[in-house]
């Protein structure tokens, strides 16, 4: 086993040596000659006159190396009362059939497929068939509004949509067919045709000739053939959060894509093929994407797709259940769900009622793993607990503690020492190098590693301007933070008006345009404040307009109400202030992190801009007579 230091040195420092040693690790159908390539719109393009097929990769090769009858996805639905176990042979069998249901819906290579689903194994199998035939899948988080929806429908331009008739949460049945006809009636970009899978619990009502039975087309279906692909071809798009209400469709490919995670399952969580690997995420985020779907079957892992929650379903017990029932050799999921299982279960008595022993450790990621959890988990299972720091557009994880090259010490409070492959630096505002120990803005020294985004959908400029132009010859994460005396990176939080609330990631600026088109409101301020249960939630503050008489807890229930109809139930906006004034400096800016951080009781320094300085202790009382924390 080779060390860190050697493994991280070499790939820094020959990247494309590196990368073309990583690269004979997976089947391809044209081995690629040209390694690294840099064009205008992207300084970091991999494998460019390489050939393969992601869905060819994770099924049909492992089929070729006998791994057939081995079990590759299990579904555990503790909502429905379901199990269901796929070999690599049926799954495969599924998604050969779905990439000519969908080709019978004239669904081509680069055509994309928007894909609005529960957690249910037709998610994973849609995903593979999109790849199959060189469609470009899209996943839209269950939880967004229909009003996402129709903002992802028009970006993306989804030739097709597949859908199921409902997802359930915990006890409550959500339709999800009303959603995406509403979002289809709010999009200015119509789709062709809508596939359905009818779940027992809700039949979705299906309009003629646009919306099809998953169930009634599969029947007829004929399993196909993977298709070469270039490896710079799109495999998806991936929308997140950015500072505005246009959320940014994070683009990534074939190639680098398969390398990265192939190399990343072994690397960073040190699993082999037949391991089970559980990633605790939902096919709609980043994690779902990598860690339930791809890498554990690039790598020829068992995976799990979990219909459930942390707690509730039916107790605090369900991640230990679903760990001894199919012996899971690494769990991963959020801090925010540990923390919800910890609340529940102080003692932690339901680890001690299931047999553990093939569990070896647990990575966490999604926002900062706090210590008290850390403590928590560490304390309560004697496991390896491992944070590691990513991002959506990353695709994996850009620092953590790489278990298949040498088992290094975790520090509480740090998410790691940088992955292989990405040069992780600290830059203060004019791009000057900061020495250890010192915050400032967290960059990746270009290129990126394979596997990371390869542009924005539609919209090469917004990367260009979000990510490249800060700093020259650095991509920008927009996460600050510094590295100490041995290497390990701390991540203080994100510098821009991104937040997470329950491992889910959201735009405090697109809350504060919605709260802004209320009538009655003339101006707002949006931005999270700490909670022990979801890390952070967001709170508006709002000046109203003068002379419009409301009442003030109808236009709170108002704002809330829209925030939720807009984004999703998942915003979690639950406190609305109504303030006569807004701290500003003399230039019109907002104090949001100053305001943020008398909430959260951290030190603040007022700058000395601000235009009127009483409104401070104004704030504070504001805040100690309103807030609930
Ligand atoms: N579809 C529809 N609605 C959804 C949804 C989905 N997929 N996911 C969440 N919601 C809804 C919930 O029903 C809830 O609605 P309500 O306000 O009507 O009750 C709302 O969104 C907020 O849900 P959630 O964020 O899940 O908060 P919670 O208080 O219900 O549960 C946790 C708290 C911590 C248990 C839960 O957030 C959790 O499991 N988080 C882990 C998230 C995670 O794994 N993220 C991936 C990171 S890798
Ligand atoms: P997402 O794109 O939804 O995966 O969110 C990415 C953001 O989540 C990062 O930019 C960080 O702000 C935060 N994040 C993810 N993992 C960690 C971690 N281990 N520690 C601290 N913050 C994290």
């Amino acid at each position: 086993m080779m060390n860190y230091a050697d493994e991280y040195k070499k790939s820094i420092e020959s990247p494309i040596a590196f990368w073309q040693e990583q690269a004979k690790n997976i089947a391809w159908y044209k081995t690629p000659i040209q390694i690294l390539s840099t064009d205008s719109s992207n300084p970091s393009q991999w494998f460019v006159d390489g050939e393969l097929n992601t869905s060819y990769l994770a099924l049909d090769h492992h089929i070729e190396q006998g791994r057939g009858e081995q079990i590759a996805l299990i579904y555990d639905s503790p909502v429905t009362q379901t199990k269901q176990k796929f070999t690599y042979n049926q799954l495969l069998e599924q998604v050969a059939k779905f990439a000519d249901v969908l080709q019978k819906q004239q669904v081509n290579k680069g055509d994309r497929v928007l894909i609005y689903m529960p957690m249910i194994p037709q998610a994973a199998i849609a995903m593979l068939a999109c790849a199959r035939i060189g469609a470009i899948h899209s996943v839209v988080f269950g939880g967004f509004s229909a009003h996402e929806l129709a903002i992802r429908i028009d970006d993306a331009q989804p030739k097709v949509i597949v859908s199921a008739s409902c997802g359930v949460e915990i006890e409550k049945i959500i339709e999800y067919k009303p959603l995406v006809d509403k979002a289809i009636e709010l999009a200015k970009e119509k789709p062709q045709s809508c596939i359905i899978y009818q779940r027992e619990m809700v039949e979705a009502k299906l309009q003629k000739n646009r919306d099809f039975c998953w169930q009634t087309l599969i029947k007829t279906a004929n399993a196909i053939k993977a298709i070469p692909l270039p490896a710079t071809h799109p495999l998806y798009i991936l929308y997140t959060s950015g500072t505005t209400g246009t959320p940014k469709g994070v683009v990534r490919d074939h190639g680098g894509h398969a390398v990265a995670m192939q190399y990343s399952m072994e690397t960073i969580y040190g699993m082999t093929a037949g391991d089970v690997f559980w990633a605790a995420s939902d096919v709609g985020w980043v994690v779902g994407h990598s860690y339930i779907v791809y890498a554990p079957l690039i790598a020829g892992c068992t995976s799990i797709l979990y219909e459930g929650k942390p707690i509730k379903t039916p107790d605090a017990g369900a991640f230990w259940r679903v760990c001894s029932e199919y012996k899971v050799n690494a769990l991963f999921s959020a801090p925010t769900a540990f923390r919800a299982i910890a609340k529940e279960d102080p003692q932690g008595k339901f680890i001690q009622q299931y047999d553990l022993s093939h569990l070896q450790r647990l990575f966490l990621a999604g926002e900062r793993l706090d210590p008290a959890t850390y403590s928590w988990l560490k304390d309560k299972t004697q496991l390896s607990v491992i944070d590691h720091w990513w991002q959506t557009e990353t695709g994996w994880a850009i620092a953590g503690i790489p278990l298949g090259i040498k088992n290094m010490p975790t520090k509480a409070g740090s998410a790691g020492v940088p992955t292989p492959g990405f040069k992780v630096e600290i830059l203060d505002s004019l791009g000057k190098q900061l020495p250890a120990n010192t915050s400032g803005n967290i960059v990746l020294k270009l290129p990126l590693p394979p596997g990371c985004l390869t542009t924005i959908w539609q919209n090469p400029q917004r990367y260009q301007l979000g990510y490249l132009s800060t700093f020259d010859g650095y991509y920008l994460t927009g996460d600050g933070g510094y590295i100490d005396e041995d290497g390990y990176l701390f991540i203080m939080g994100r510098t821009d008006d991104v937040i997470n609330v329950a491992g889910h990631r959201l735009s405090t600026g697109e809350m504060e345009e919605i709260v802004s088109a209320h009538h009655a409101v003339a101006e707002c301020a949006v931005f999270g404040i700490h909670d022990e249960l979801k890390g952070q939630v967001p709170l508006a503050l709002v000046i109203t307009k003068n002379g419009v008489n409301i009442d003030k807890s109808l236009l709170q229930a108002e704002l809330r109400q829209s925030v939720r109809e807009k984004i999703g139930a998942i915003a979690s906006l639950k406190q609305v202030l109504i303030v006569e004034r807004l701290p500003k400096t003399r230039s019109g800016k907002i104090l949001r992190k100053v305001m943020r951080q008398m909430i959260d009781g951290e030190p603040y320094q007022v700058p000395s801009t601000i235009d009127d300085t009483a409104i401070i202790p104004e704030l504070d009382d504001v805040f100690k007579k309103n807030i609930l924390t």
